[in-house]
């Protein structure tokens, strides 16, 4: 970028602030980016952000733990049922602060084990662990010299867990990453609310308690908290998650949070935080984009039941089979899978989360190679249609494919996820590259597939039986 023209251009935009390099630097025109404070996105060049992205981009799946008070009534209150997802309950019960915050004073969870949390991660085939630092609730499940409404001032357990994390993950080599809600705060005065029931603007606070200034509730409680989860856990947090920004996340307030960021030049962070930053990963959630983000990391986070934070009568567990095929599906778009465990109020980890996870990890220490560090499918959209009937979170059709296979690509290799065996053979009409030779990845002696090849492709001869009736991968031999 020569001088002149970045001069022209500020002249146009007659604002003495930063403009993002990154879009400057195009040569297709863009519309500036306008950060008062550039992140490090703004002013990395690329082999830069593949550098600082790299570990991310090859660990394709990672843990997402919702823990915190509201793991304690579980979904019920005044002895209801509690709709929607258990860590919204303060608000969708329009619990009144001091009532909430009293429930610290009973959590004492003592069952929780760092160790076989992050043990499970491992042998789940997870990478990374994000855990909620700091929920929409308010309360730190953290070790907070900025708030005592925290676990070890706050409750009976007096014990930090997420130092407990730090020091599994660094043993077990296993990063860890801090979800912090930023903006919602239900018990910090000012701090912000989304609006669910009758809750009334501008604030939809539920409780006078809720009500004071943002910017108290930023510079006292949120700033001093981010830095606390930035400083004092060594060499984590490698994921800052952060999530709901509000209209009160202005860039101005955003620009003070990215000060802080920049401070950690490694630092991965999502599009969450506000104020016109669009971070380091797109985050679709609880859904699958039908075309992946094409030229932007993306991370498609999913509960394995319908609820983030534990809720004692939520059963409605995904197959094994679901979440192994969300993982493929989201591996051949080029994204990352964040799934969701939420452990009890003991710290216990629900049996069925338990025991789809170590499946899905089975799995993985078979076919591992066609998934970690993998590329997107080179086969393009796959085919499929716009459900008539299932709606997603923002009441769209939902994209259901129909292929029974999916594809992801690595130098030299293209594997073909088979979801559902074909009798025979396995025909592609479609070849992105040249094919050398096949074989089943399961199979260590390599024992090549015949292949024959005719005026409408290629035809792999599969064995009667697949390896794997989740998914068994054939493994293509490419120039
Ligand atoms: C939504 C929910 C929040 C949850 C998050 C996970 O933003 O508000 O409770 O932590 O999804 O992606």
């Amino acid at each position: 970028m020569n001088i002149a023209r970045y001069t022209v251009v500020i002249m146009l935009l007659s604002t003495a602030r930063t403009l993002s390099y990154a879009q400057l630097g195009s040569a297709k025109t863009v519309r500036p980016v306008i950060h008062q404070v550039p992140a490090i996105q703004d002013a990395e060049t690329t082999p830069q952000r593949d550098a600082r992205m790299h570990w991310w981009r090859e660990a394709r799946f990672g843990m997402f733990i919702h823990w915190g008070l509201y793991s304690i009534p579980a979904g019920t209150w005044n002895g209801k049922q509690a709709p929607g997802i258990g860590e919204w309950i303060m608000n969708t019960e329009s619990i009144p602060v001091a009532q909430y915050k009293a429930l610290a004073s009973q959590f004492n969870p003592t069952r929780f084990s760092a160790h076989d949390i992050v043990a499970l991660a491992k042998s789940a085939g997870m990478k990374y662990i994000i855990i909620t630092a700091k929920h929409h609730d308010g309360f730190a499940m953290f070790d907070s010299k900025a708030n005592s409404f925290n676990i070890v001032d706050a409750t009976p357990f007096h014990r930090d867990p997420i130092r407990d994390l730090a020091i599994e993950c660094k043993k077990q080599g296993i990063k860890l990453g801090f979800y912090y809600s930023q903006d919602q705060d239900w018990t910090a005065p000012g701090g912000a609310a989304y609006k669910t029931g009758d809750h009334q603007p501008p604030t939809f606070h539920w409780d006078p308690a809720q009500n004071g200034s943002f910017d108290t509730y930023l510079q006292t409680k949120a700033i001093p908290q981010i830095k606390e989860l930035l400083n004092n856990y060594g060499e984590f947090p490698a994921i800052v998650w952060f999530d709901t920004p509000t209209s009160e996340m202005t860039p101005a307030r955003a620009a003070e949070i990215v000060t802080l960021l920049n401070q950690h030049p490694n630092l991965i962070w999502n599009n969450r935080l506000g104020g016109g930053y669009d971070g380091d990963t797109e985050t679709p959630e609880q859904r699958i984009p039908p075309q992946g983000f094409p030229g932007r990391d993306w991370e498609s986070c999913m509960t394995i039941n319908d609820t983030w934070g534990y809720k004692s009568y939520d059963a409605n567990f995904k197959s094994t089979e679901t979440l192994l095929h969300n993982l493929i599906d989201i591996a051949s778009k080029g994204g990352n899978y964040l799934l969701n465990i939420g452990p009890d109020s003991h710290g216990i980890v629900p049996g069925p989360e338990v025991q789809r996870l170590l499946a899905i990890g089975k799995w993985l220490s078979v076919n591992g190679k066609a998934i970690y560090g993998t590329g997107p499918t080179l086969f393009g959209a796959e085919a499929g249609a716009f459900s008539s009937t299932e709606k997603d979170e923002n009441g769209k059709p939902v994209f259901v494919p129909s292929w029974s296979w999916r594809s992801t690509t690595a130098p030299g290799k293209i594997y073909i996820e088979i979801f559902q065996w074909p009798s025979g053979s396995f025909h592609l009409d479609t070849l992105p590259r040249k094919i050398i030779s096949a074989y089943l990845l399961a199979d260590k002696t390599r024992k090549p597939l015949p292949i024959s090849s005719s005026a409408t492709g290629i035809d792999i001869r599969l064995p009667a039986r697949p390896v794997d009736p989740m998914a068994t991968v054939v493994v293509l031999n490419t120039d």
